[in-house]
């Protein structure tokens, strides 16, 4: 019998994590979660009522009265905020350029890493983010640390953005991959690193099928 494992993706903004995670679960059978979307998530509900950033208490209650799921769909994870769906609205550029700080208050932290950890504590699981394979899924059989250039990086989101009719500046792009690499590095309450038992993937020269192939095989290999 195949063993039901945990897989960990952890890696930088736009590294292709969420792409590789989506393929790793449907390939599997498995289960994905996207843990990004809950920060994100939580920061739209925030800047919605006007919360200042900076008020870590304030963030943390209002996690705490919150509803945050995430539900598959043939189109992609669905992100749904006290019943309502969010899943576009969550990609804004305001949320996106404010993420960062939200994620970055301890508190907050502690309560979403409980609700990833509940989350994924069966198996059978794919969670991207940026502390999995350090403190969400310590235990996971299978922990990949992503990454590519920053310029790699802003070409593949402009692409993305282009293919969904969004217009951007590629410029504008690679600062603010490089604006969030340093924040969520640099940040005191899990900032992001490579767990020790991680294996680290440069996907700049990379497709994501030789990527997906890559991970499919440590996949089965720690799956027997
Ligand atoms: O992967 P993303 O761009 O959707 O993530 C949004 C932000 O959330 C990112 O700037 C860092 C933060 N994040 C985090 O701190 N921990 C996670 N496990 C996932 C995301």
């Amino acid at each position: 019998m195949k063993k039901q494992i945990q897989i960990a993706i952890d890696g930088p903004a736009a590294a292709g994590k969420s792409t590789i995670a989506k393929k790793t679960a449907e390939l599997l059978g498995y289960t994905y979660v996207d843990t990004g979307a809950m920060y994100r998530a939580i920061t739209y509900k925030a800047l919605q009522q006007n919360i200042d950033l900076l008020d870590e208490d304030k963030l943390t209650a209002l996690l705490k009265e919150t509803i945050i799921e995430l539900k598959p769909s043939p189109e992609g994870q669905l992100v749904f905020l006290d019943q309502v769906a969010v899943t576009d609205e969550i990609r804004s550029k305001e949320v996106t350029s404010s993420v960062s700080a939200v994620a970055a208050h301890a508190t907050l932290r502690e309560e979403m890493v409980k609700r990833q950890m509940q989350m994924g504590k069966n198996g059978s699981i794919v969670m991207d983010g940026r502390d999995i394979g350090t403190h969400v899924l310590k235990d996971a059989e299978l922990k990949i640390f992503m990454s590519a250039s920053v310029e790699e990086r802003a070409n593949r989101r402009y692409l993305e953005n282009q293919n969904r009719g969004i217009e951007t500046n590629l410029e504008e792009l690679k600062q603010e991959i490089a604006l969030r690499d340093k924040l969520d590095s640099e940040r005191q309450a899990s900032p992001l690193i490579q767990a020790e038992d991680a294996i680290y993937i440069d996907t700049t020269l990379l497709t994501v099928d030789e990527v997906s192939n890559k991970i499919m095989q440590l996949a089965k290999e720690r799956m027997s």
